[in-house]
């Protein structure tokens, strides 16, 4: 039995299902769909702890560049082949869709500083990657933007592409070949996100469109069921409006309180504050693991273990998480986690939902529809088992499959390359944009992850992103769909570089030194 990418099942690393399970679930599935009856996965073994060094896989060979030893430079595709911001964007009227008339092509800059290290290991991975090998505005295109989307490695873009060409069927239905080879390809890549994360079987993952739609999941679920008048939910400062606003609209419509945890001048979740906020009314608390806008890690066991003395169950929101460190939300004793596959290198319009298998079960159905029943009879319909009762409809299963790949290439590198080889990045760019003059870091401190959120006084944020650009470089210049936490700072926008495995040191300084060049221009 071979795989959509053509792999036995089982053979790929960390715990993929073996054989007997993609039988089971693609068997169970034609005749009676996922059973509770089935024998749950070993838990997944715990990954190490991040950020100790891995051991590195040789690196490729060095060339010599300007009598020193260097790094490849970019690759930069001819300009008939440059992608313009604004090409196509014609029926946006509001200036946030702009961008600004593109000056002459420039020659692109050679890289300068070498690569060593996991450095140079990452900055060989960099060419996995065809959207970065390109130019923008004439320069070398500076991705920094990856806590907004990340790029994707072209075994990705292979591997969607390949399941169209070949396997393309719907799943769990149909008794003919391609449907098999589909369903088998579809429930590999759940038992890959089952074992990334380190959840105690497949059934324990659903698949949803990302982050976003993992938490409305749960609140229109759990939080319709669980949580009534009186009772409260807790979220943090740090959280993304896609872990606020679905909690806003259970309590309103529950007659339930939102309560928040602040955060301290420095970033950091005021634990203290959250002990008082925690009772018996807690029902439930969701909280970043990361955050999107300073990158603070925040403590996620403590922050479990003192709801669970109340009672209270946790959603951990992972978008910003699983790309830069190993997770295991088993360990974490997480009751819910999500995570987006365009921000680990995926596809977009997937992720996926971690719950415990005791309280998915309990959950009611959310969307009705095809795939997610049992028997369907106007008097009644009963629903299909976990996970698949909340998966109305055709799924995106290229997406699923692609997302399978973006781990599976993450894990080829190794997660603890992956954070120590950014956290050099960080501590690099922490220092040297310190120099710029008159720029504010927004809430820096130790141990941040991946966001470099700044201000320049006197300067709005969007004037200095569209600076950048022209410099080819992108960052996420506005409110990162943070308003809260920015408004906390004094903010209504900021500037934020945010780096991820393929980043380099040049790619930092191309960011310094535009910046440098936008203050004794004056951002013309
Ligand atoms: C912390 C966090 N949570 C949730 C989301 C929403 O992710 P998505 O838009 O992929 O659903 C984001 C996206 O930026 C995020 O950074």
């Amino acid at each position: 039995m071979t795989t959509a990418n053509g792999q036995a099942p089982g053979a790929g690393p960390n715990g993929h299902p073996p054989p007997d399970v993609i039988e089971r679930i693609a068997k169970g599935f034609y005749e009676t769909g996922f059973s509770n009856r089935t024998a749950e996965l070993p838990p997944a073994p715990l990954p190490p702890a991040p950020l100790l060094p891995a051991p590195l896989p040789p690196a490729p060979a060095p060339r010599a560049f300007g009598g020193a030893v260097m790094a490849p430079p970019l690759e930069v595709v001819p300009p008939a082949l440059d992608l313009v911001h604004d090409e196509g964007i014609t029926t946006f009227d509001s200036p946030a869709y702009y961008f600004l008339p593109e000056p002459p092509p420039e020659p692109p800059a050679a890289p300068e500083a070498p690569q060593t290290g996991v450095g140079a290991r990452l900055a060989a991975a960099r060419r996995d990657f065809p959207a970065l090998h390109q130019s923008v505005n004439g320069k070398p295109l500076v991705w920094l933007d990856n806590a907004a989307t990340t790029h994707k490695p072209q075994v990705v873009i292979d591997t969607v592409a390949r399941f169209y060409e070949h396997d393309n069927s719907n799943v769990h239905r149909g008794a003919h070949a391609l449907a098999k080879r589909a369903t088998e390809a579809y429930e590999e890549a759940r038992g890959k996100v089952r074992a990334f994360i380190g959840a105690g079987s497949p059934e324990e993952i659903v698949w949803v469109r990302g982050a976003t739609e993992g938490i409305n999941l749960v609140a229109q679920t759990y939080g319709r069921r669980f949580v009534g008048r009186g009772d409260e939910v807790i979220v943090t400062t740090l959280e993304h409006h896609s872990n606020i606003v679905p909690w806003q609209m259970l309590c309103e419509a529950n007659e339930a309180q939102l309560r928040v945890v602040p955060v301290s001048d420095g970033g950091e979740l005021l634990l203290d504050e959250y002990a008082k906020l925690l009772s018996s009314r807690t029902r439930l608390v969701a909280v970043t693991a990361v955050s999107n806008v300073i990158g603070t890690v925040t403590p996620l066991p403590s922050i479990v273990g003192m709801a669970h003395a109340v009672g209270a169950k946790v959603l951990v929101d992972g978008a910003q998480a699983v790309q830069h460190m190993p997770v295991n939300v088993g360990a974490l004793d997480a009751d819910f986690f999500v995570l987006s596959g365009h921000k680990l290198f995926g596809p977009t319009g997937i992720g996926a939902l971690y719950g415990k298998r005791e309280l998915l079960e309990q959950m009611p159905p959310w969307q009705g529809g095809g795939s997610m029943i049992d028997r369907v009879a106007f008097e009644k319909t009963t629903y299909a088992a976990v996970p698949v009762k909340f998966e109305a409809g055709t799924g995106h299963l290229a997406g699923a499959v692609g997302l399978g790949a973006a781990i599976d290439y993450m894990q080829s590198l190794g997660l603890e390359t992956i954070a120590a080889h950014e956290q050099q990045l960080m501590a690099h760019a922490t220092e040297s944009l310190a120099g710029v003059p008159g720029l504010r870091h927004l809430a820096a401190g130790p141990g941040r992850m991946s966001a470099l959120p700044f201000t320049i006084p006197g300067v709005p944020a969007e004037r200095i992103g569209a600076f950048l650009d022209r410099e080819g470089i992108a960052v996420r210049a506005g409110h990162h769909c943070a308003q809260p936490l920015l408004r906390r700072f004094g903010l209504e926008a900021a500037v934020r570089a945010s780096v991820a495995l393929y980043n380099t040191r040049e790619e930092i300084d191309a960011l310094v030194t535009a910046l440098h060049a936008g203050v004794a221009k004056g951002w013309e």
